[in-house]
């Protein structure tokens, strides 16, 4: 039996908390508080939270069960495991554990930005406002010059890199575990906290309306096409999905714990806390501008422009403006961790090498590649791959195309393959009843994998 080829002596999680709240760790991070925001206000506001709620209950349920179930069932890490289901398949496992590879290093680059920004916060704010200081250019020079710079970013990334594999090295229980029951409360404590605050401020309520309220007005067949397409990458991005990094931490669950509730609850930490940061950016956003919702449309430097601006003209904004990028860094932090990991495990399992020589190796490969990326934003701007920086490209071969193909084929193993007993049994080993077994098996041999198709193939048709 498969299950029984669990290695006994592999160390895993103490406990089912502490299993959960290390995989909402992981899944909680830039995606939620950076990222969903800003997708969400380019995408309509409600009509995007809407679908990606619908989203996340369904098709991310689903995909997250499918890779705990196969780490916990295999007991292996993910080229391990998917070699061990069909021998064929192995190819995926090699193609899911370059994700983390590639994401890792730049996840790292972005996470030493933040430490930048929270280093500015408790300091002096009058740093942020560096150049001519004016109003609308406030934390625009700041932070295009940062990044333009080579050493100050170097700096931030190996500082967020250090402390990431530092947690790695320490192993699971006492590493990971131990970190994640401390930070993740903290987490949930200022997200709330700071949500509140930004609520009662004057103005707030036409954020959240155009926030939370789904406006369908103008919606045509290729805005709804889009929209689908961008809730279902966030989902991966945000999931953790796609990427070894469930499989890796499903092969440390305890074989008692009911597998089906803690993804429900992984689930509702991910969609919790990534609504939870709309509440606080949109309104926040909405407030500032004076109304104007196109204030919204800043994209990725909503947080690192945006927000400053924003946190600049509110009482006690210089302490908002901590507790903001305070929770940024630990959500960064939680979730650095568990790629780490993963790629850790990895060569762990594949090279037979003890952990501590395998985070070596980790770092070695995250300095390198990282710094391609901090230096593509300053002295290598010149030099890019199809039109792209280094991050930019990272971060489009990840989640445009590595994520959606890792994505299709496991449906393809799980629900034609080897078929979706291969998950349910391994659910109803801890629980009598597997309630969303229907589901499972709807969603995985149908509706998962032409939702892949649509991701993958959005760019080219809304293009044409
Ligand atoms: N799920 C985490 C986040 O939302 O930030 C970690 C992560 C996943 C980062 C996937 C990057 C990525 F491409």
């Amino acid at each position: 039996m498969a299950n029984q080829a669990k290695t006994e002596s592999k160390a895993g999680f103490g406990s089912k908390l502490g299993f959960i709240l290390a995989a909402a760790g992981s899944a909680v991070g830039l995606g939620n508080i950076w990222r969903f925001p800003y997708l969400a206000a380019k995408y309509g506001g409600g009509v995007f939270l809407l679908m990606y709620i619908i989203l996340a209950v369904t098709f991310g349920f689903s995909l997250l069960l499918t890779e705990v179930a196969i780490g916990r069932r295999t007991g292996k890490s993910v080229i391990g495991a998917y070699t061990e289901i069909n021998r064929k398949f192995s190819p995926l496992g090699w193609l899911a554990s370059a994700v983390p590879v590639i994401i890792t290093p730049y996840y790292c680059v972005i996470g030493g930005w933040v430490l930048r920004y929270l280093w500015a916060y408790l300091g002096n704010l009058r740093e942020l406002a560096a150049g001519t200081g004016a109003e609308n250019t406030f934390g625009t020079e700041f932070f295009s010059d940062f990044i333009g710079q080579a050493q100050s970013p170097t700096v931030f990334f190996l500082i967020f890199l250090g402390l990431t594999v530092l947690v790695v090295i320490l192993g699971v229980q006492k590493g990971i575990e131990r970190i994640s029951k401390v930070l993740m409360p903290l987490l949930v404590l200022l997200t709330v906290g700071i949500s509140i605050y930004t609520l009662t401020l004057k103005g707030a309520s036409e954020g959240l309306k155009y926030y939370l309220l789904p406006n369908f007005s103008g919606f045509t067949l290729s805005k709804f096409l889009k929209t689908a397409a961008a809730a279902m990458g966030q989902l991966f991005y945000s999931m953790s999905i796609a990427m070894g990094i469930m499989v890796t931490y499903g092969s440390y669950m305890r074989r008692e714990d009911h597998l089906e509730q803690s993804v429900r609850h992984i689930e509702l930490f991910d969609t919790g806390i990534a609504v939870l940061a709309g509440m606080i950016i949109v309104p926040a956003v909405f407030v500032f501008s004076g109304g104007d919702a196109s204030a919204l449309n800043a994209g990725p430097s909503l947080m690192f422009i945006t927000l400053p601006n924003v946190f600049r003209s509110m009482a006690g904004g210089q302490l908002v403006g901590t507790a903001f990028f305070l929770l940024v860094a630990l959500a960064a932090l939680t979730s650095a961790i568990s790629l780490a990991e993963t790629v850790v495990s990895i060569i762990m399992e594949r090279f037979h090498m003890k952990r501590l020589a395998a985070c070596c190796i980790t770092f070695g490969i995250c300095l390198v590649l990282g710094m391609l990326s901090v230096l593509g934003y300053s002295s290598w701007s010149e030099i890019t791959v199809f039109g792209m920086q280094f991050l930019d490209f990272f971060d489009f071969i990840s989640n445009n195309l590595m994520m959606p193909i890792v994505a299709l084929l496991t449906c393809i193993l799980i629900g034609w393959v080897a078929k979706t007993s291969y998950v349910e049994e391994e659910v109803r080993v801890s629980a009598q009843k597997f309630r969303a077994a229907l589901l499972l098996r709807i969603m995985l041999k149908y509706v998962c994998p032409v939702c892949m198709i649509i991701i993958l193939l959005t760019p080219f048709v809304t293009e044409i």
